[in-house]
């Protein structure tokens, strides 16, 4: 492993690859945010507590996700998506099993944050790599 820089010192939580790109620059980054966001959350409940203030991350994860619910459902809307609706109603469902969760009371819950995690990564993972990319599909037709 003569390549190795730091980087790939410590292997991610998530790590994004080109399978994930959705063929928009602007949303590729978004996804990328989003995911170094998780990454960080998970660094944070994981023995760099010093490094990550878990509250200031959520409270970014917050933030961060509506800024880009909006600015995918604004593209989606710009290119008549005729999925609009359900993948919409896909992204509430995921705010909504979030906020179930009570994170704003006390960030400190290891088992609530581990659950939170776990549904982050396979909910953001999924999300991309199926219903995203169906509008990837629609815009390429
Ligand atoms: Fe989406």
């Amino acid at each position: 492993m003569g390549l190795n820089n730091k980087e790939n010192e410590k292997a991610e939580f998530i790590i994004w690859t080109e399978k994930y790109s959705v063929e928009n620059t602007v949303l590729d980054n978004q996804h990328k945010y989003l995911i170094k966001i998780i990454n960080n959350l998970y660094n944070g409940t994981h023995g760099d507590e010093g490094q990550y203030n878990v509250k200031t991350i959520i409270d970014e994860l917050w933030r961060y996700t509506d800024v880009h619910l909006k600015t995918e459902e604004k593209m989606l809307q710009n290119i008549n998506y005729h999925q609009l609706d359900s993948h919409i109603q896909l992204h509430g469902e995921m705010v909504e099993k979030i906020k179930s969760w009570n994170l704003t009371s006390d960030c400190n819950e290891k088992e609530e944050l581990t659950a939170l995690l776990d549904f982050l990564k396979k909910w953001w993972t999924n999300h991309i790599l199926i219903e995203d990319h169906k509008y990837v599909e629609f815009m390429q037709s």
